[in-house]
């Protein structure tokens, strides 16, 4: 692996399959009375977060402390940012305190490739979120779930080390054009054999589109027969600006076109698993019915992003990654 985590396209197909077989193991830890590993021991993990997060911040957290590494959290709300230090001075003061890796959360695409490459921080960065640029710990967890459920039988994880999501169709739908999370996908998706449909109005896919390794479709009840995995974006109006943007009409008929509800779900194969990374809009883009049914794997998702983390964190800060920087 290379020594920072900033995008999807960093991972490998081995590197890929290395953090999900690891996450496995690491999973294991979950079922044992005492959840810890001494195997950060002396190592110090900062959480730095420019945006609300729930999850993820959270989960790296966890994922730091189950490994035994020291913690420390720092949001930007109620820190000398909103005095307007810099992120340079921000990442110096981290550095200054002995940062063994950076997790970072950042409305500016890019900031957190702009810290790995700076020489402000001599630490592993890993990107939790760079505005609507990439998520990549979001998208391994997500294919965790993905070759969990569909590669194995409830109760046999073990089968799934080793395995990719080769021919597995996944059709992620609706804001892609603010989504983080459907960038980081599609790319680590592709490394990993699975063929990815777009679905959006033509207002809600980026420029450019055309060259992510995908197609492309503005028709969800087309692809929902063919789809092993429906993966629901949040419609992300914070950034939309003034409110709604004018992306679509009204959000009923933005429900009414590109809503996952029962009776589109009804027309998924059985085996076919519903995804959403949080937080959601419930009545939006997913119904109540739709969230909660036996085929969503949300809930799942929060607990596996634990298990994937502490991958992450520990193949970055064991030696298992490059020298050199990405
Ligand atoms: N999926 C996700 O990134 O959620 P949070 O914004 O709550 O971290």
């Amino acid at each position: 692996m290379k020594s920072h985590l900033l995008s999807a396209a960093d991972l490998t197909h081995e590197d890929a399959l290395l953090v999900l077989d690891t996450a496995e193991e690491l999973a294991r830890l979950a079922d044992r009375p005492i959840k810890k590993l001494p195997t950060l021991r002396g190592r110090t993990v900062v959480n730095l977060f420019f945006e609300d997060s729930t999850r993820t911040r959270i989960s790296f957290e966890a994922a730091a402390k189950r490994l035994s590494a020291d913690v420390i959290n720092f949001s930007a709300k109620g820190s000398s940012v909103a005095k307007g230090e810099s992120l340079k001075d921000t990442a110096l003061t981290l550095e200054a305190m002995g940062a063994d890796a950076v997790v970072v959360r950042h409305h500016a695409s890019g900031a957190p490739h702009r810290l790995a490459h700076s020489g402000w921080i001599r630490g592993a960065v890993v990107n939790a979120g760079d505005g609507t640029h990439e998520h990549p710990t979001q998208a391994l967890l997500d294919a965790f779930t993905m070759r969990r459920r569909l590669n194995a039988g409830p109760g046999e994880h073990q089968a799934t080390v080793g395995t990719d999501l080769a021919g597995r169709r996944v059709t992620i739908v609706g804001d892609v054009l603010h989504s983080r999370v459907a960038r980081s996908n599609v790319l680590l998706l592709h490394t990993l054999g699975a063929e990815v449909t777009l679905v959006a109005p033509p207002t809600l896919f980026p420029v450019g589109v055309d060259a992510w390794p995908c197609v492309t479709s503005y028709d969800l009840d087309g692809e929902l027969a063919k789809s092993d995995v429906v993966m629901m974006l949040r419609v992300q109006r914070e950034r939309m600006a003034p409110a709604g943007g004018g992306f679509f009409p009204s959000a009923r008929e933005y429900s009414r076109r590109y809503g996952l509800d029962g009776r589109r779900m009804a027309m998924l194969p059985d085996h076919a698993i519903v995804m959403h990374p949080g937080p959601m809009n419930r009545g939006m883009e997913i119904a109540a019915e739709v969230a909660d049914s036996a085929r969503s794997t949300i809930v799942e998702q929060v607990t596996n992003g634990v298990s994937v983390r502490m991958a992450v964190l520990y193949l970055l800060l064991s030696g298992a990654s490059e020298g050199e920087s990405a």
